[in-house]
């Protein structure tokens, strides 16, 4: 296979000067390098709290019977930071993209429409979905004219095509909180950085009967960081993790957002490229879901570490504080980053929400069924990172779990590393040989890895055969070829 650019870095040597970073120093609950913004930086809590268009659904005849979207990635202009003009890479020229709903066991179909200048691949986190339609990182969406070539994709496998791909979502999944994003060979945190993102949330019956928030009181958030260089344009660099001094909350710079004192549901999500964040209110944020959706049963927090790509599902009641202001911190962040948005409580309302003493049934996947165990060491350079010493190649399965196999996975590491698994979700057995954390609840599919921790979780291999991945979700780390093929067999 070809090496590409950013994998030849890594191989001389991780820290290879790229020019713009300033590397963290502070300790070890970060994993990556300060890009500082070149402008000044808006005020807090100026911006309305936006929420991303919700998409309709269409029907189309290619794919009866599915709820049909189409949503073209280009290039456009958009009003981040006040007064400036930020080019983003949008999924319909948005950031976030916009947001999908689909009802658990209705396929849903996505055609992605390709106007940007870089090819695309797509891919569903979290999706319970047949391999031709994960976003396998060769199976590249070039844009019309740009035929076919990449250096990037020299892998026999690539279902590569041109102009737009239908990716198809049987949505056999219960309700759970999932993001789509690009994930590209070796370019994933640029294309990330500058906007390819968006929520895709699914529902199901057995959610929508509970008396939780809903409607307008029911917020997904996808929370990033990102820099910007004088001009407001994005300001990016490989290093190893590419850490921003802006928080924004759907795309917009620690905004306020205006509640009733009651409960609300938020949808948090993290889909910064390497930041971590410890989320605080100063008051108990209930979770409720988790990465696999509902929980057994709702488990309090005063504070919440969310790495790279993980969602919380959390229910905050705001009754005993109308009238105030409640900010939502990062307790990780330090000046800027340590602020993330603001709720602006008015007065109550009648509530009838409630959260439920039970939530839903998560069968717990028993030690004893498991038929293999195996063992994964991500290490970071100085010569390249990788996977039990390999590093990322299409062609070379690290594993190949039988369709239907329990199997313990035992994740190794010696940095912070935010571990991802497609196509089906696991349960956490422990770290370091004890008990799994408070936050460890329910069906995950992507655990935070701390400096030097041993993790098992337990997962059974389940719909599709075919070519996955396992990777690290610090973007950067993933592009520097910290992934590896999973063949289901
Ligand atoms: Cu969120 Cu392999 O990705
Ligand atoms: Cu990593």
């Amino acid at each position: 296979m070809t090496i590409n650019r950013r994998q030849m870095l890594a191989y001389l040597g991780g820290a290879v000067a790229l020019g713009v970073g300033i590397p963290v120093l502070s300790g070890t609950e970060e994993a990556g390098t300060l890009i500082p913004s070149q402008l000044p930086l808006p005020t807090p809590f100026q911006t309305r709290l936006p929420i991303p268009r919700i998409l309709s659904p269409q029907s189309h005849p290619d794919h009866p019977g599915a709820d049909y979207y189409e949503i073209t990635d280009q290039v456009a202009d958009r009003e981040i930071i006040p007064g400036t003009r930020t080019r983003i890479w949008g999924p319909d020229g948005t950031f976030p993209g916009p947001t999908i709903f689909s009802q658990s066991g209705r396929p849903t179909v996505v055609r992605r429409v390709n106007k940007l200048p870089i090819p695309t691949v797509n891919h569903l986190h979290g999706g319970h979905v047949p391999s031709a339609s994960d976003g396998f990182p060769t199976d590249l969406v070039f844009p019309e004219g740009h035929a076919g070539h990449s250096d990037m994709a020299d892998d026999p496998m690539a279902v590569t095509t041109v102009g737009s791909r239908d990716y198809v979502y049987p949505m056999t999944q219960r309700a759970a909180t999932l993001w789509y994003h690009d994930h590209r060979m070796g370019a994933t945190g640029m294309d990330v950085w500058n906007g390819l993102a968006g929520f895709h949330i699914i529902r199901d019956a057995e959610e929508t009967a509970l008396p939780l928030p809903s409607g307008d009181r029911d917020i997904p958030l996808m929370v990033v960081d990102r820099s910007f260089d004088q001009d407001g344009e994005f300001r990016y660099s490989e290093s190893d993790g590419a850490l921003g001094d802006v928080i924004l909350v759907n795309g917009a710079p620690w905004p306020v957002a205006d509640v009733h004192a009651c409960r609300y549901r938020l949808r948090l999500l993290n889909a910064s490229n390497a930041r971590r964040y410890r989320f605080a209110l100063g008051l108990p944020i209930v979770q409720i879901g988790s990465d696999g959706g509902l929980l057994d049963r709702p488990v309090s927090h005063d504070t919440l570490d969310v790495a790279p790509a993980e969602r919380f599902d959390v229910i905050v009641d705001f009754t005993a504080h109308a009238h105030q202001e409640i900010t939502l911190t990062n307790q990780l962040g330090s000046g800027g980053t340590a602020v993330v948005m603001r709720f602006r409580v008015g007065g109550p309302i009648p509530d009838h929400t409630s959260v439920p003493a039970r939530l839903s049934t998560v069968p717990r996947l028993d030690r004893a069924e498991a038929e293999v165990v195996r063992d994964f060491t991500f290490q970071r350079g100085p010569k390249y990172w990788s996977i039990n010493g390999q590093v990322f190649d299409p062609a070379r399965p690290i594993a190949t779990p039988r369709l239907g196999a329990c199997e313990i996975w035992r994740f190794v590491t010696d940095f912070h590393h935010p571990v991802h698994l497609h196509l089906v979700p696991f349960q956490v057995l422990s770290r370091n040989g004890l008990d799994p954390g408070p936050a460890d609840v329910g069906w995950k599919d992507t655990i935070d890895l701390r400096p030097a921790e041993l993790a098992e979780v337990i997962v059974r291999f389940t719909g599709y055969k075919g070519r996955y991945v396992l990777h690290c979700h610090n973007l950067e780390h993933e592009d520097m070829a910290m992934m590896a093929t999973v063949t289901v067999v």
